[in-house]
């Protein structure tokens, strides 16, 4: 077990990336916080995922773009396990919509809960991180589930890329201040994973065709597959990694279609 006893938030956990995040990092020994967006259509989900692992574990409720709800849910993970040593900064949204179209209220809703959620949700993490460190111990493991649109631009995706591309250059930042107190801090870059946020494609043959055509490795990805990465960037073993992006993408980024 590669994270025994180790104490994890997850936000977004009870669907898609972070519910396989969660799901693994309990069998690998970690006491898991699932967080979920309290009444969002999956609320239920919650209390029965965290019943089904193997470690004590916690449900938690919090909007990630209200520091006050944030700030109570961190503390409830204290209160609990008595410290927090991993923070996934895993939920998120999109919404499809021509630049032209798209409202004010979409850009603040998507960069809300993307960029100031994550900004948010690290930075309540970390305070508690450096309170609770002793010594020259390893002071913690904040990991931000990005995409490859952090880096590569997705027609009628503006806001979404927008926020991905904010994660990136935030983590890096994030990576170089707390590297004094041996907190690290990384990104996953999914590519195209088969999760709820992709169902609409994953229903419709001709989307499907469109988006396997760019994916070398011919197929979408699953999410214990950038759970296997989270493993090792939460891990001991991941000690001089900081300031790193880690793509779980089938090649999706290398793909360049040229003509
Ligand atoms: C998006 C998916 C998309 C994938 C690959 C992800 O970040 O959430 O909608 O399929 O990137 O383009």
């Amino acid at each position: 077990m590669r994270l025994k006893d180790k104490v994890a938030l997850i936000t977004g956990a009870n669907s898609g990336i972070g519910r396989g995040i969660a799901e693994r990092f309990a069998r690998e020994g970690a006491h898991v916080a699932v967080n979920y967006l309290p009444g969002g259509n999956r609320e239920a989900d919650a209390e029965a995922e965290v019943q089904a692992f193997p470690t004590a574990a916690l449900a938690v409720p919090a909007d990630v773009s209200n520091r006050a709800e944030v700030e109570a849910m961190v503390k409830a993970v204290v209160a609990k396990f008595g410290r927090l040593d991993i923070c996934v900064n895993n939920a998120g949204i999109e919404i499809n919509k021509p630049f032209l179209e798209a409202t004010d209220a979409e850009w603040a809703k998507v960069l809300g809960v993307n960029l100031f959620g994550s900004y948010l949700v690290a930075q309540v993490c970390a305070k508690q991180m450096v309170a609770q460190r002793k010594g020259d111990d390893l002071g913690g493991k904040l990991i931000f589930i990005s995409s490859v649109h952090e880096d590569i631009p997705f027609p009628g995706y503006t806001a979404y890329c927008a926020s991905k591309g904010g994660v990136r250059m935030m983590m890096r930042n994030i990576a170089m201040e707390l590297a004094p107190y041996k907190i690290n801090a990384n990104n996953i870059a999914p590519g195209a994973i088969a999760t709820p946020i992709n169902q609409k494609v994953l229903n419709d043959p001709a989307s499907m065709k469109n988006a396997l055509s760019e994916i070398p490795w011919g197929r979408f990805g699953r999410p214990d597959e950038v759970a296997s990465v989270a493993v090792f960037l939460a891990s001991d073993e991941a000690e001089y990694v900081t300031g790193s992006t880690y793509y779980v993408d089938g090649g999706l980024t290398q793909q360049v279609t040229l003509y």
